[in-house]
């Protein structure tokens, strides 16, 4: 029991009478609403401060295998850690290669499928335990679906039982909008997509730029992170980065625009500037240029030449 507590102050002080209590409002779009769990896990995702994120992608391998620039994660992510807001991965990426002290948001990849050797990579499965999710203290699951597919009904199913597991213990769920090799990549097909996935229950979109984004943007109840795509010319990515958030974008996921860029910590940095500090594509350009080449990423190399620990 503690102790009778005899410190006097003056009611007056103590209860601030005269004082307002601070009005609350919460700076993810669609998510007023929500408990403090769901909240706290979407202020890791979304910087309180800007309302923006920076995702990096690297979930290639589990269709890919060792993708181009992503042959050592185990070297390159960590050196990418400390300039983003969120990692999107599997559960096998992040176990074994993004130190448990990261404490930044977590986009766990929960579906899997066939590899790029199969006839059609849409035909995915819920492969993720909420049980494991938690323990992986994942701010979102992050859902592939393929709308318009073969696969389309599966998928969606998928999602819908990962948001309602997701609801049971305030893991939010990031919705990503794939497109198939024989899938249009329309205005109309975008603004469709995205509004179902929102409808669902999903709490955040990840999908392609497209004409018209900001009509996509205002169609959907929650944020949109734009997908970085195939590998772009440094400058082409940062103004692809800068349109999308110009027009109403909450953040980017991006991969291999960052990780297959020629100096994959300076791009990261110079995606920073656009997403969360209004630098315009040409000014993040120059800040690229500025500093690639300075920092490359360093491998420690410890007694016999072996990569030093990391974590
Ligand atoms: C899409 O969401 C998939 O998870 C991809 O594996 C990944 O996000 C692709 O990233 P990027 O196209 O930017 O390399």
């Amino acid at each position: 029991m503690a102790e009778k507590d005899t410190t006097q102050v003056s009611a007056e002080k103590a209860y601030y009478e005269d004082v307002p209590p601070p009005a609350q409002s919460f700076h993810v779009k669609g998510a007023a609403h929500a408990e403090w769990g769901l909240k706290d896990r979407l202020s890791r995702i979304f910087s309180p401060t800007t309302g923006h994120t920076v995702m990096l992608a690297f979930d290639h391998g589990y269709i890919m295998g060792p993708t181009t620039g992503l042959e050592r994660m185990d070297i390159v992510i960590p050196n990418l850690a400390p300039h983003i807001d969120v990692f999107m991965a599997t559960r096998g990426a992040l176990r074994t290669c993004v130190p448990p002290t990261f404490n930044k948001g977590i986009a766990l990849r929960s579906t899997a499928g066939p590899s790029i050797l199969a006839d059609d990579v849409t035909d995915e499965v819920l492969a993720v335990d909420i049980e494991d999710a938690i323990r992986m203290n994942a701010s979102c699951m992050a859902i592939q679906t393929f709308i318009g597919s073969p696969f389309e009904r599966q998928t969606i199913d998928n999602l819908n039982k990962a948001i309602n597991a997701g609801n049971r213990y305030a893991i939010a769920t990031l919705g990503v909008v794939a497109v198939g090799k024989q899938m249009e990549r329309t205005t109309r097909f975008f603004l469709l997509a995205t509004r179902m996935l929102a409808e669902f229950g999903v709490h955040l979109v990840k999908t392609y730029y497209c004409d018209d984004f900001k009509k996509v943007v205002a169609a959907c109840p929650v944020p949109i992170v734009i997908a970085g795509g195939k590998k772009l010319p440094e400058n082409e990515a940062l103004t692809l980065a800068y349109h999308a958030i110009g027009d109403g974008a909450a953040g980017v996921d991006m991969g291999r625009n960052i990780f297959q860029a020629d100096d994959p910590v300076a791009m990261v940095q110079a995606i920073g500037k656009v997403v969360h500090e209004g630098y315009s594509d040409k000014r993040a350009y120059e800040f690229y240029k500025d500093i690639a080449g300075n920092d490359k990423p360093v491998v420690k190399r410890g007694r016999r030449g072996r990569p030093k620990k990391i974590f």
